[in-house]
């Protein structure tokens, strides 16, 4: 690809850059008709060959959209077309820098002055669909025929970056996240109602300009980890890496009561933290889950550290903290059966890879694991298939925990194609339901939901 030995642009990191619609595609097995709906997945997919060294996180979004009902399946993939997309297919070349090369080419008039890539998560919220990077504002698309709206900003409401993980509160439906820029006060929480209303903004000022992917909420507090990913804006001008590991800081962890707005501080040593699972409160302590690394090196495209399953406990009342890891198999991309965030929970999926670990975040199994027992069952398909995140859809007839299906994409290496695998929860080690056939491989990418139709 483009004569690159970037390793994320060759492979199934390369890009696929068509875009079409595929119709009654072949299956394995059978789809569940219960699957009534669509599963959304996005990730970096660069149009034009980038500008100096290409990293992971720099390239536009594309949507994967698996369309499933009355037991068949259809497949559309569409670019975001963002703003800075559209300037660089004007040019016809790329015009932006990355996280690695740092500064941007020439511009011409009228381009916005940075890209916002809009690679990271697709949700549904209050009858849209969102696809979020957390460099800048949601963007809009139709759910359907995944056209590019434009930017959605919560009726002129929300006027900075908005995270790629908000997390919807099981209790009212209302959207909870937070926005992080390289400027004081560096970190503002918001909280919005189901129907696009943004309710509360409120600044937190975390002394430090980090690189905040992720947090997590309970139904009293949201937690922000402060890790020592430092943003230093004023390397992207010398062409230098934007985001600094300063381990000097530690890692500071902020527990905001989400009534009061008051913040409780936790200082630590420092680490990494891209993804967290779930938290919830138990006997005045607030119990974290999440995949934790040593360390993050953005200055290149090697993470260097296995992300590993990592349990905080924090204890309110007299401040205190301690920390386990929950075992030794290394994983990512943590989801649950999200009728259980923020609240006490059994079951986590992940995409892993059991065995010897090695930096690279290159995965060979599904895992569900059991907080209760400690015990894990794996999905691995045949030869070297490997999969991306691991989405929880809950049977809408049953309200136990693991009754439903998981759904994930996988790509295969002997046929150069990928596989939309559903699984019955409940049955996680055994053969899968189904086995869609993609008409083409799906790009390695980041996160996505599963909207039942008629939901919003
Ligand atoms: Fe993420």
């Amino acid at each position: 690809m483009w004569n690159s030995d970037n390793q994320y642009l060759q492979g199934n990191y390369a890009p696929w850059r068509e875009e079409g619609d595929a119709y009654d595609l072949e299956v394995d097995g059978e789809i569940p008709v219960e699957l009534d709906g669509i599963l959304y997945r996005i990730g970096p997919n660069p149009h034009f060959k980038p500008l100096g060294t290409y990293h992971w996180f720099d390239g536009d979004g594309m949507v994967h959209a698996f369309l499933l009902r009355g037991g068949r399946a259809a497949y559309r993939n569409r670019y975001v077309k963002t703003e800075g997309l559209k300037a660089e297919m004007k040019a016809g070349r790329a015009l932006y820098g990355g996280l690695i090369s740092g500064m941007n080419g020439e511009l011409p008039p009228d381009s916005p002055p940075l890209k916002n890539q809009a690679n990271t998560n697709v949700i549904g919220y209050a009858g849209r669909m969102l696809a979020l990077m957390e460099g800048g504002l949601p963007t809009e698309l139709k759910p359907q025929s995944l056209e590019t709206i434009g930017y959605y900003d919560f009726a002129g409401k929300l006027n900075g970056p908005m995270t790629a993980h908000p997390k919807y509160d099981p209790a009212n439906g209302d959207l909870l996240f937070f926005g992080y820029s390289p400027f004081p006060p560096y970190v503002t929480w918001y909280r919005a109602d189901r129907a696009g209303n943004l309710l509360e903004a409120r600044p937190i000022d975390t002394g430090l300009p980090v690189m905040m992917h992720d947090f997590i909420a309970t139904d009293s507090h949201a937690i922000f980890f402060v890790c020592p990913s430092v943003f230093r804006f004023e390397n992207a001008a010398k062409g230098l890496p934007m985001m600094v590991w300063e381990p000097e800081h530690g890692t500071k962890i902020g527990v905001m009561n989400r009534k009061s707005g008051e913040i409780k501080w936790f200082q630590t040593g420092p680490f990494f933290v891209f993804h967290f699972l779930n938290a919830h409160e138990e006997n005045g302590a607030l119990i974290i889950d999440g995949c934790r690394m040593k360390a993050v090196d953005m200055s290149g495209n090697d993470f260097g550290n296995p992300p590993m399953p990592w349990q905080w406990t924090l204890n309110l009342g007299d401040g205190t903290m301690s920390d386990r890891q929950i075992d030794d198999t290394m994983c990512e991309f943590p989801r649950l059966d999200e009728r259980r965030a923020g609240r006490s929970f059994r079951y986590g999926y992940f995409a892993g890879r059991p065995g010897k670990q090695r930096g690279d975040l290159n995965f060979s199994a599904v895992i569900k694991r059991d907080y209760q027992s400690g015990k894990q069952e794996i999905q691995k398909l045949n030869g070297a298939m490997a999969p991306g995140e691991p989405v929880f859809v809950p049977k809408a007839s049953s309200k136990a925990e693991d009754d439903g299906f998981v759904l994930s994409v996988w790509y295969d290496p002997a046929v150069d194609s990928s596989e939309l695998v559903i699984q019955d929860a409940r049955d996680f080690s055994g053969r899968p339901l189904a086995r869609v056939k993609a008409p083409h491989r799906v790009p390695f990418g980041f996160h996505g939901n599963w909207l039942a139709r008629g939901a919003s």
